[in-house]
């Protein structure tokens, strides 16, 4: 950890700002909420261990470990939202499906953490397919990367992911559908049949900070960053982001992201 010694204001002139920033927020808000989330988790598993929980008790260390995973997948944004304003990609080459089904989970351990826990212990790819389509998500790969790796940042493509999929399962009235394709550049649609975005507001919800004011809006927690960051990290990677919705009848993301090679 850095403290404010000789070695602390050295490192903060030579360094670019941003990644001092990158670095703080790795190192000092990273490590303690991975602790928390580690340490709620054990409370809330290993009754064995630690004690009987009362049935109160669990409500409330849930709630907390729902907060705290929260916290983390927003630091983890802002870190992949620093590192592409930067520039910086780690390139790899890896799964579509394995990074859609670990960040579907993810995703869903926030917003269904009761349906997380069945995908957890899904052994195949069908049994996971059907607990999905149980709960109304529906998931489909085709095209060149349905049996070929992506040669991308991995986590770029995670962070695109989590925020599609986090609105779209924030906003759906019942269903979600999420469609890869693609045989060059890798197509990613997210569709639900939530409340739709107006034409007029369709560019103002990629600026940060930015909520459109939805009738129920107020319910849904949101802090309007998570598409301001998409469209930034897409930018970086020379790739896009559009938008089709029906008001009242449900919103579709298409993206479309080139290789990295
Ligand atoms: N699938 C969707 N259906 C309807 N409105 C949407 C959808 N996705 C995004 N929006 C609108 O766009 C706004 C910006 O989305 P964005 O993901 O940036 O922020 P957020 O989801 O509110 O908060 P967060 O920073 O946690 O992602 C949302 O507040 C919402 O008003
Ligand atoms: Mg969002």
């Amino acid at each position: 950890m850095l403290t404010k010694s000789r070695e602390f204001w050295n490192i903060l002139i030579t360094v670019p700002r941003k990644s001092i920033l990158h670095d703080l927020l790795v190192h000092d808000l990273g490590g303690p909420l991975s602790i928390l989330t580690t340490d709620i988790d054990n409370l809330l598993r290993k009754e064995h261990r630690y004690g009987k929980l009362t049935e109160e008790q669990k409500r409330v260390l849930e709630r907390a470990l729902r907060n705290a995973k929260k916290a983390q997948s927003l630091l983890s944004e802002m870190v992949e939202a620093l590192k592409s304003e930067e520039g910086r990609f780690e390139i790899s080459y890896f799964s579509v499906n394995e990074v859609l089904k670990e960040t579907l989970k993810e995703v869903l351990d926030i917003y269904a953490p009761d349906l997380a826990e069945r995908l957890m212990k899904c052994e195949g790819e069908e049994e996971f397919k059907r607990n999905l389509e149980e709960a109304s998500i529906f998931v489909s790969i085709q095209g060149k990367y349905a049996t070929e790796n992506f040669p991308h940042d991995r986590r770029k493509v995670v962070h695109v992911m989590r925020n599609l999929f986090s609105n779209a399962l924030k906003y759906r009235r019942s269903k979600v559908q999420i469609s890869v394709s693609g045989d060059s550049d890798l197509l990613l649609c997210v569709e639900d049949d939530g409340p739709g975005i107006p034409k007029k507001k369709t560019e103002s919800v990629f600026k940060r900070f930015a909520r459109i004011g939805l009738k129920n809006e107020g319910c849904i927690e949101g802090l309007g960053f998570g598409l301001s960051c998409v469209k930034a990290l897409l930018d970086s990677v020379k790739g896009e982001i559009k938008i089709q919705s029906e008001e009242g009848r449900g919103t579709k993301f298409l993206v479309r992201i080139p290789p990295l090679k």
